[in-house]
């Protein structure tokens, strides 16, 4: 999930300090991370975010929360942002309404690639499918970002390796947020 975030906001948004980003979805694990990599880097951040999860995007450094159930993003979103980053899981009309938020020469990234990121030439901006790849480099990266406390993993819950089956329909309902870590029994 932090390789996800970190490819799309760096290897394809190629975001510096000083940008605008969008992060739709930033209640979720992807999300999570990209507010605060984004924010690290000195982005100033616009998150989408549903009431149960706008308290810990901000926590993670968002400065705008635009509540996704009440408000459509296109309406909040008044001045062009350099990158927006899509991991929500929004229907194509959506999606295909994101690249009007970018400026000219800016990106849209989008994770859930079962839609293709959509363009616009017309006004210079570019559609771009993530498929995260493994980079032992990056990753290291993370963990250091771990170790000097500029990266925060939220465990939302230890569930004994005998709970997995219930654990699995739990998130194949949608009821699991953030990251559960699976406890081996003891010897
Ligand atoms: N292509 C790749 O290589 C790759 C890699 C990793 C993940 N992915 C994909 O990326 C997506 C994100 O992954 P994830 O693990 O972060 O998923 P996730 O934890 O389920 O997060 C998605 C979040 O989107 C928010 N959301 C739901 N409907 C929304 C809407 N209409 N507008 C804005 N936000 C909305 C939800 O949070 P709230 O309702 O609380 O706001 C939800 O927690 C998934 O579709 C996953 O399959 C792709």
């Amino acid at each position: 999930m932090g390789l996800t975030a970190y490819q799309a906001l760096f290897d394809h948004g190629k975001l510096t300090a000083g940008q605008r980003v969008l992060i739709n979805g930033a209640g979720g694990a992807v999300g999570g991370y990209a507010v605060q990599l984004a924010k690290n880097t000195g982005a100033h951040v616009i998150a989408t975010a549903s009431p149960r999860s706008s308290k810990q995007v901000r926590t993670a450094g968002a400065d705008e929360v635009v509540d996704h159930t009440a408000t459509e993003v296109t309406a909040a979103v008044t001045e062009p942002v350099d990158v927006v980053l899509n991991v929500a899981p929004i229907d194509p009309a959506q999606l295909a309404a994101l690249p009007g938020l970018i400026r000219s020469g800016g990106v849209l990234v989008n994770t859930t690639v079962w839609m293709p990121a959509p363009s616009d030439e017309e006004h210079g901006v570019r559609g771009i499918d993530l498929f995260v790849r493994s980079d032992a480099e990056q990753l290291a990266q993370l963990v250091a970002l771990v170790d000097r406390g500029e990266l925060h993993v939220a465990v939302a819950e230890r569930v004994p390796l005998a709970e997995l089956p219930t654990l699995h329909a739990r998130a194949a309902a949608g009821a699991v947020h953030g990251k559960a870590i699976v406890v081996p029994p003891t010897a």
